[in-house]
């Protein structure tokens, strides 16, 4: 068998098992050699060859080892919710990564970060700020670097979409806080790897915003998921404050479905970004994506009825 020539190296943190770094686990295999760097192996991970190193980004003291002829380092690391206390040490572990990335010389660094969000959200909430403290970092260093920020993801076993949709299968009813008539441009999680590509192959310094093809009203993507799913869009009504107790309530009785942040940063109407431009092939929409789910769904429903 003949070798071809090297593969460059990709350094990615926080990759394999979660819903960014599988795609691009599957977007850079092809042609990337992947040391991935997370807590839990993922059977994904060693279907595609990649080398897994157990490890929490935490603890790691020195990531000078890990970066050595590394040629690009992605970011995916970070937690969906939680306090200070839960933030700060992977804050610590993530500003060393940067540091040490620029101190060696990696030749492209892309970091997955959020978009904008209300004021009070960037400046009290964990989640936020500290994932501030890593963009700022990454933008004062010395680093060639790409801050992609994408709105709302879709894929199968996403957290959001897929989870809307299953509440609507199964009650028929979801609930619609305030008019609907705020925002979303949700992206395909294989777009987005895509679009990382693009970014790690660019020299320059950049912060961009990623939104999908379309610019929903969000009452509108909700009406399409019922169509979907082949039901009447039916809603029951919460005004802004009432989607925050419920949500908060949900929250403080160890539900993941939904946190209050989430309620206030859909609201405040800044998550329908413009559509990414750059990729050669037009943005995956959502509608083949819903369509497929809610007929995996529905077939799941009936199985289960048996
Ligand atoms: N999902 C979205 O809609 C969305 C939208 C905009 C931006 N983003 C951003 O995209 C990034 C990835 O999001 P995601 O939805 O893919 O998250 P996810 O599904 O929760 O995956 C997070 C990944 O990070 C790893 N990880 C978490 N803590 C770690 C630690 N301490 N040390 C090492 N690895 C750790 C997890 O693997 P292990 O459990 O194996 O460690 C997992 O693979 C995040 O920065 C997020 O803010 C996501």
């Amino acid at each position: 068998m003949t070798e071809g020539p090297p593969r460059p190296r990709l350094l990615l943190v926080g990759g394999g098992t979660g819903l960014v770094g599988r795609h691009i686990v599957a977007e850079f295999g092809r042609d990337w050699h992947i040391v991935s760097l997370h807590r839990h192996p993922s059977p994904g991970e060693a279907a595609a060859g990649v080398e897994f190193v157990s490890g929490d980004a935490c603890t790691v003291a020195d990531w000078a080892p890990l970066l050595r002829g590394v040629d690009l380092v992605v970011n995916v690391a970070w937690y969906r919710t939680g306090s200070l206390r839960r933030f700060r040490p992977l804050t610590e572990g993530l500003l060393r990564l940067v540091a040490a990335a620029d101190r060696v010389g990696v030749p492209r660094f892309v970091h997955i970060s959020v978009p904008d969000s209300p004021a009070s959200l960037e400046t009290n909430l964990p989640y936020m700020a500290l994932k501030r403290r890593i963009d700022r970092a990454v933008e004062q260093s010395g680093l060639s670097y790409a801050i992609v920020r994408p709105t709302m993801l879709f894929a199968p076993r996403d957290k959001l979409v897929t989870v809307m949709l299953r509440t609507m299968n199964r009650y028929h009813r979801f609930p619609m806080f305030e008019d609907g008539n705020y925002h979303m441009s949700p992206i395909a999680a294989a777009d987005l790897a895509r679009i990382v590509r693009l970014e790690a192959a660019r020299a320059d310094r950049r912060n961009v915003m990623v939104g999908g093809p379309r610019r929903w009203k969000y009452r509108d993507l909700t009406d399409a998921m019922f169509q979907a799913l082949g039901l009447p869009p039916k809603y029951f009504p919460l005004s802004g404050r009432g989607a925050v107790r419920l949500t908060w309530l949900l929250e403080h009785l160890g539900s993941t479905l939904l946190y209050v942040y989430e309620v206030e940063w859909l609201l405040s109407d800044m998550l329908g970004l413009p559509p990414y431009e750059g990729l050669e092939q037009p943005l995956l929409p959502v509608e083949p994506f819903l369509a497929e789910e809610a007929a995996r769904l529905r077939g799941t429903r009936r199985a289960g009825r048996g």
